[in-house]
């Protein structure tokens, strides 16, 4: 866990806070964020900008995600059993998919993230990397995984998993 509270107390990630009555007095809404408040531009595209914190981002959210995935897998594993393709949705480096297509290998699995983010990437035979924007499309498969950090509401990792009806 030492990347994730490396970058979460990064001065990137600290300074908006001081933004904060002044974010709370526009309503608390998320437009602007705190952190578009502190750096004129939101999180992903400062990342896209800024190679290092690129870097050191996508390195503390696996970080965590080693932590999360381990548990998931350990309490939660019956929710992957039948499934047949899975798409881990702003999956970052592939770090939650690697291990869910290695205990399933006859899950096939997409991780869907920004180009910069994913560029390079190897899969291997049942993971496959998906350079795009979920806000336009994500691959059709039996089960959605959204897994989120949000340092700048509750501090919280958020884990979603969605199996779309038909
Ligand atoms: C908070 S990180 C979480 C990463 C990963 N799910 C994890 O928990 O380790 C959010 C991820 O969403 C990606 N992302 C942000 N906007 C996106 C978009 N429009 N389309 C696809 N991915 C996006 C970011 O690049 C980042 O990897």
């Amino acid at each position: 866990m030492i990347p994730f509270v490396q970058v979460m107390l990064d001065p990137i990630l600290m300074d908006p806070w001081h933004n904060l009555s002044q974010w709370i007095q526009n309503g608390g809404d998320d437009k602007p964020t705190l952190f578009a408040i502190a750096h004129d531009k939101p999180l992903y595209e400062y990342a896209g900008d800024d190679a290092k914190f690129n870097y050191l981002f996508n390195k503390a959210m696996a970080s965590d995600s080693r932590l999360i995935i381990s548990v998931m897998i350990e309490h939660c594993k019956g929710v992957f059993e039948g499934l047949k393709s899975l798409v881990d949705v702003g999956g970052g480096t592939g770090t939650v998919a690697k291990v869910i297509s290695n205990e399933f290998p006859e899950l096939k699995c997409y991780v869907l993230d920004l180009p910069r983010v994913v560029e390079g990437l190897e899969g291997s035979n049942n993971l496959s990397y998906v350079e795009g924007d979920m806000f336009k499309s994500v691959p059709c498969v039996d089960a959605i995984l959204l897994k989120r950090e949000d340092p700048f509401y509750n501090g919280n990792s958020q884990l979603c998993f969605h199996v779309p009806s038909t």
